[in-house]
């Protein structure tokens, strides 16, 4: 059974003032706090088990909205602290004794997906072993982790290109085996001072081992005002269509 992690740890720097005195994945997505997206996402492909990384001062918020996972449809939710703004792989590293050597879904905490990553799963659950990651086009890859294709291969994952190699953003929903934990542990921090996620898929190309898929249905995440903007629009207009008003 692959097990589930949300990372909403973080300073969520990029949205002051709104993040203060408050969590930036505590904030509305439209009619819910942000949080609420992927563990959706997760519930709805069929993960029951669930650690949520956190940080900063309002880390007690989140137990008093989750608790032990109940009401958001999951069977038990673990929390851990990460100190500081250390990085994606760094918020992960402590999620190894709840992992326990089995297979991962990783999910950011700004992460809004329509796509149901149900099938994904499967597709990774069928693999020997290695990564799975999820792909999206955009129109400004340069925010994003971006893959470097040889022809349908990707040869590298660069962080944040100043000149992307390709018009597709990293999603921020990871899958990994066993192995990520030992990457992580031999990760040095990058120029900006954190473990970054894109250095643990370089290792996974380089063992030959990892995959992906493309989405199908819409993706942002919700870090910046204009992606949080877009994000609660996107929201607003998807529960308007399912109950049929325009
Ligand atoms: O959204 C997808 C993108 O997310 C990927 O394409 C990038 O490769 C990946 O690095 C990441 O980029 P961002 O610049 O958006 O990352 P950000 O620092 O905003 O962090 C995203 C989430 O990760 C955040 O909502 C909570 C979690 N996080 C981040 C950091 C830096 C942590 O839990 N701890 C951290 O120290």
């Amino acid at each position: 059974m692959i097990k589930g992690i949300v990372l909403a740890g973080g300073l969520g720097s990029r949205l002051r003032p709104l993040t203060k005195v408050t969590n930036k994945h505590l904030l509305p997505v439209y009619d819910r706090p942000m949080i609420y997206y992927p563990l959706e996402t997760l519930r709805r492909a069929g993960i029951r088990e669930v650690m949520l990384v956190t940080g900063g001062n309002s880390a007690g918020d989140f137990l008093r909205l989750l608790g032990s996972g109940a009401d958001v449809g999951l069977d038990n939710i673990s929390y851990a602290y990460q100190e500081g703004e250390r990085g994606i792989a760094d918020a992960l590293r402590l999620c190894k004794r709840f992992a326990d050597g089995d297979r991962i879904v990783v999910i950011l905490g700004d992460n809004i997906l329509e796509d149901d990553i149900a099938p994904y799963l499967r597709e990774f659950e069928a693999q020997p072993s290695g990564a799975r990651i999820l792909l999206k086009t955009v129109d400004d890859p340069q925010r994003f982790g971006v893959p470097v294709f040889d022809h349908d291969r990707i040869v590298a994952i660069e962080e944040k290109p100043a000149q992307p190699k390709s018009r597709y953003a990293v999603a921020g929903v990871y899958m990994f085996d066993g192995r990520v934990f030992d990457f992580i542990a031999d990760l040095e921090p990058s120029a900006r001072g954190e473990l970054e996620i894109a250095d643990v898929h370089n290792r996974y190309i380089a063992q030959g081992d990892l995959r992906y898929n493309v989405l199908e249905g819409a993706w942002t995440d919700a870090g910046t005002f204009e992606s949080l903007f877009r994000a609660g629009e996107f929201v607003a207009r998807s529960r308007n269509e399912a109950q049929g008003k325009h």
